[in-house]
C-alpha cells in the first residue's frame, strides 16, 4: 500500500542519483523496509516473528552451505562424514549444532508466526495471499526438515524416511509406484539419500523465493495489527526504519541468546539419542519418532486405528495429516466473522485458547510418545476437535458471534482518543467493518 503521507525516496550524493536512474535498489529498501514505508504504530512483540523467521531462513542456509563442504552424500560413509565434521573439521562441531538447532528454532519462531496470524486475523482479507503463501512456505519447511533428518545416516534418520515415504504406500493403485519413485528404490539407500541431498540444498531457496512473494503481497496491504482496524491516517502509523528497524534488531539479539543457550549448552537436548547410532536396517528401533515440529501431525496419522468399510485406516491417517495443514488453504474463507482480531471477539477467543491450543500441545505431547493407550485415544480426541476447530467451530462462531465494539482507530486504540475521530476527517479502509452497536 503506497499511503499518500509514505516518505519519498530522494537521493543527494550525486552517486545514489545516478544509481536511482540506473537501478533503483536503494530506493526499493527505502520503500519496503526503510523510511518510506509507514506500519501500523501499535504492533506489539508477536510482530517480531516474521524479521525473525527471515534471520533463521538465512542462519539455516549460510550454516547449511559449510556443513555440505564437508558432508558426503554417499551410504557408506554419511555417517562418519557427520562424525569428521563435529571432531575434525574447525569449528564444525559448532556448525553442525548451529544448524540442528537451528531448524529447531526456526520452527518454534514460525510456529508463533502461524498462530498469531490466526489470533489476530492475520489471514482474512485483503491478506489473504500473504497466508497462502504462507502456508506454501511451511509445507516447503517441513519438507526440507525431513529431508535434512534424513542426511546424518542414524538410525532415526533411516527408520524415519522408511515410515514416512511408506505412507504414500498407503494410497491404492499409485502408492508403491510413488513410494519407489520418492526413494529411487525399493527402501531407503544410496539413491534416496542423495536425491534427498540434492532436494535439501535446493528446497531452502525456493523458500527464499517464496518468502520475497510473501514480503511482496504483504507490502500491498500493509501489515495487520493487534486491533485489526485498518490504518486510516498517517498517526496510525510510523516509518518502518527507525522503529521497526530498532525493535526487530533488539528481538533478534534477544532471540539469539536464547537459541545459544541451546547451542553450546544443551544442543543435543531436542533431538533423538538413537540418531547416533549408525543407519542399520537389521535393527529397528523401539520408538520411531520424527523430531518434535512434526509430533502434532505424526499424532494426528496415527489416530486412525481401525479400517472404515474398504477405507484402510492407514489411508486415512495419512489423508488427515496432509488435511491438517491444507485446511489452512481455505481459512481465509472458512471465517466469516467481520472483525479480524480475535481481541475483539469474545467468543472465538475462548475456542482459541481452550481448544485449538490444547488440542495442538495435546497432539504434540502424544506424536512424540508410544503408539499405545492413552496416547491413541487422546490423539484421536486432539485430531478431533482440531478438525472440528476449523471445520466446524470456526464458521459457526464468525456467523453467530457479537464482536466487542471496535475502536475508530489505530490511534484511538493506543491514546484513548483520534482527533481525526472527532471530525471525521479519517478516509475509512474498505476492508473495515464496525462492530455491531452493543
Ligand atoms: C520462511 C518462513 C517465513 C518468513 C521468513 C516470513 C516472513 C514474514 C514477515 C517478515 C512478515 C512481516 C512481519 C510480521 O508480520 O511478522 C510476515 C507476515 C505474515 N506472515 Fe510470514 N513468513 C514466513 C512464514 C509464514 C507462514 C508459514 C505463514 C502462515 C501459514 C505466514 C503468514 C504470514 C501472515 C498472515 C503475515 C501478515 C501478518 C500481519 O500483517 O498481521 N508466514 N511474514
Amino acid at each position: 500500500m503506497s499511503f499518500p503521507w509514505a516518505k519519498h525516496y530522494t537521493p543527494t550524493h550525486p552517486f545514489m542519483q545516478w544509481m536511482d536512474e540506473k537501478l533503483p535498489l536503494p530506493r526499493l529498501v527505502y520503500n519496503s523496509v526503510g523510511s518510506g514505508y509507514p506500519v501500523p504504530r501499535n504492533l506489539n512483540y508477536f510482530w517480531n516473528f516474521g524479521f525473525l523467521a527471515m534471520a533463521c531462513l538465512m542462519l539455516q542456509i549460510v550454516t547449511g552451505i559449510v556443513l555440505a563442504m564437508h558432508y558426503a552424500a554417499n551410504q557408506a560413509v554419511a555417517f562418519t562424514s557427520v562424525e569428521h565434521i563435529m571432531r575434525d573439521v574447525n569449528w564444525g562441531w559448532m556448525l553442525r549444532y548451529a544448524h540442528a538447532n537451528g531448524a529447531s528454532a526456526f520452527f518454534v519462531v514460525i510456529y508463533i508466526h502461524i498462530f498469531r496470524g490466526l489470533f489476530y486475523g492475520s489471514y482474512k482479507a485483503p491478506r489473504e495471499m500473504v497466508w497462502l503463501l504462507g502456508v506454501v512456505i511451511f509445507l516447503l519447511m517441513m519438507a526440507t526438515a525431513f529431508m535434512g533428518y534424513v542426511l546424518p545416516w542414524g538410525q532415526m534418520s533411516f527408520w524415519g524416511a522408511k515410515v514416512i515415504t511408506g505412507l504414500f504406500g498407503a494410497f491404492p493403485v499409485v502408492g508403491e509406484g510413488i513410494q519407489q519413485w520418492l526413494l529411487g528404490g525399493f527402501a531407503p539407500d544410496n539413491a534416496a539419500l542423495n536425491r534427498f541431498f540434492s532436494l535439501h540444498y535446493l528446497l531452502p531457496f525456493v523458500i527464499v523465493g517464496v518468502v520475497v512473494l510473501h514480503i511482496w503481497a504483504l507490502h500491498i496491504p500493509g501489515s495487520n495489527n493487534p486491533t485489526g482496524v485498518e490504518v486510516k491516517s498517517e498517526s496510525d502509523t510510523v516509518p518502518f526504519f527507525p522503529y521497526y528497524i530498532a525493535k526487530d534488531g533488539w528481538f533478534i539479539g534477544a532471540a539469539a541468546l536464547v537459541y545459544c543457550v541451546f547451542v553450546f549448552f544443551m544442543p543435543n537436548a531436542l533431538g533423538h539419542p538413537d540418531n547416533y547410532i549408525p543407519a542399520n536396517s537389521m535393527s529397528t528401533p523401539a520408538l520411531i519418532v520424527p523430531e518434535w515440529y512434526f509430533w502434532p501431525f505424526y499424532a494426528i496419522l496415527r489416530a486412525f486405528t481401525s479400517d472404515f468399510f474398504i477405507i484402510p485406516a492407514k489411508l486415512m491417517g495419512v489423508l488427515a495429516m496432509f488435511s491438517a495443514i491444507l485446511v489452512w488453504f481455505f481459512l481465509p474463507w472458512l471465517d466469516r466473522s467481520p472483525v479480524r482480531s480475535s481481541a475483539y471477539r469474545p467468543l472465538y477467543r475462548k475456542f482459541f485458547w481452550f481448544g485449538l491450543i490444547p488440542a495442538v500441545l495435546l497432539l504434540g505431547y502424544c506424536g512424540g510418545a508410544h503408539a499405545a493407550e492413552p496416547y491413541l485415544m487422546l490423539s484421536q480426541i486432539g485430531a478431533f476437535y482440531y478438525f472440528a476447530h476449523f471445520l466446524i467451530i470456526l464458521p459457526i462462531v464468525s456467523a453467530i458471534e457479537r464482536p466487542d465494539p471496535l475502536p475508530f482507530s489505530i490511534t484511538e486504540a493506543v491514546l484513548g482518543s483520534d482527533d481525526n475521530a472527532l471530525l471525521g476527517t479519517a478516509e475509512g479502509s474498505p476492508h473495515d467493518t464496525p462492530a455491531p452497536a452493543a
